[in-house]
C-alpha cells in the first residue's frame, strides 16, 4: 500500500506567532482524520524550529519548503539540507513550480538537492508539472517527462524509492482552477507508467504522487478517489486549519 499524504505548503505566509497557532489548531483538530492519512505541515523557515518542537511527538509531520544544492559554505541566505535535519524535520519540498519559475532552479539542480536531502535523511517532494501554454499546445506529457527523468531518473531504485512526487499543473496554482479529477488521474498514472518503465512496477506502485493546484474541501475527495493520487500538496487552502484537516478527511 502506498502512503496517503496530505501537506500543507504555507508558502511565504504567516508570522511566526500566527504559524505556531495554525500548527496548534492543525494538530488539535486532527483527530478525525483516517490514520492512513500523514499529515505535514511545510512552514516558512522562520518558524519551522517552533513548529517541529509542537509537533514532535503529534501525529503531524514537519517539512521545509526548499533547502540548499549545496551540502555547507558561503552561500549567503542558504539553508542546508543537515540544518533542516537537525530541526527533526522529515520532508523537504524540491522544486516547487515558484522555485524554478522566480528562483531559476533547473532539474539539474533539483537532482543535487534531491542528493543532499537523502544524505540528510529527508524525504523530498519533488514537484512537476506543466505551465497553462504547454497543456494548451498539448505537450504537457513531454514536459514532465523531461522533468521527472532529469531530475529524477539518476537516482538509483532504493533513492527514489525514498522521493514524494507532487504532480502541480502550474496553471491550477492558486488560481481556483483545479485540475479535473481526470486531468490529474491521467498525468499521475502517466508519471507512474514512466517510474515503472525506468525501475519496475513494484518500485513505481510504491510511490506516492500527490496532486496541487486548488486544492479545496470541495473537490478534494472527488481527486483522492481516483487511484493513482495518493494525496495532495495544498497552499492557500492549508492556511485555515479546519479546511485543511477537512482536505485530509476527504479521504
Ligand atoms: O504547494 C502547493 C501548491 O502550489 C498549490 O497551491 O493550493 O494555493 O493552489 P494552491
Amino acid at each position: 500500500m502506498r502512503k496517503k499524504i496530505v501537506a500543507g505548503n504555507w508558502k511565504m505566509n504567516t508570522l511566526p506567532v500566527e504559524g505556531l497557532a495554525l500548527a496548534k489548531d492543525v494538530i488539535s483538530s486532527s483527530a478525525g482524520v483516517p490514520n492512513d492519512v500523514e499529515l505535514v505541515v511545510i512552514p516558512p523557515f522562520t518558524h519551522l524550529n517552533e513548529v517541529s518542537k509542537l509537533a514532535s511527538g503529534t501525529r503531524v509531520a514537519v517539512g521545509a519548503q526548499n533547502c540548499a544544492r549545496w551540502e555547507k559554505g558561503a552561500y549567503t541566505g542558504e539553508v542546508s539540507a543537515s540544518m533542516l535535519k537537525a530541526l527533526g524535520l522529515k520532508y523537504v519540498i524540491v522544486g516547487h513550480s515558484e522555485r524554478r519559475e522566480y528562483f531559476g532552479e533547473t532539474n539539474q539542480h533539483l537532482f543535487e538537492k534531491i542528493v543532499l536531502a537523502h544524505k540528510h535523511d529527508l524525504i523530498p517532494i519533488f514537484c512537476c508539472g506543466e505551465k497553462l501554454q504547454e497543456r494548451e499546445s498539448n505537450t504537457h506529457f513531454d514536459v514532465v517527462k523531461v522533468q521527472v527523468e532529469e531530475a529524477l531518473f539518476k537516482l538509483d531504485e532504493s533513492s527514489i524509492k525514498n522521493v514524494v512526487i507532487a504532480y502541480e499543473p502550474v496553471w491550477a496554482i492558486g488560481t481556483g482552477k483545479t485540475a479535473t479529477a481526470e486531468q490529474a488521474q491521467e498525468m499521475h498514472a502517466y508519471i507512474r507508467k514512466l517510474l515503472a518503465d525506468k525501475y519496475g512496477n513494484d518500485v513505481a506502485n510504491s510511490i506516492s504522487i500527490l496532486y496541487g493546484g486548488s486544492c479545496k474541501p470541495s473537490n478534494a475527495a472527488e481527486i483522492f478517489a481516483k487511484p493513482d493520487v495518493d494525496g495532495g500538496l495544498i497552499g492557500g487552502a492549508s492556511l485555515v486549519a479546519s479546511d485543511f484537516v477537512a482536505i485530509a478527511k476527504s479521504f
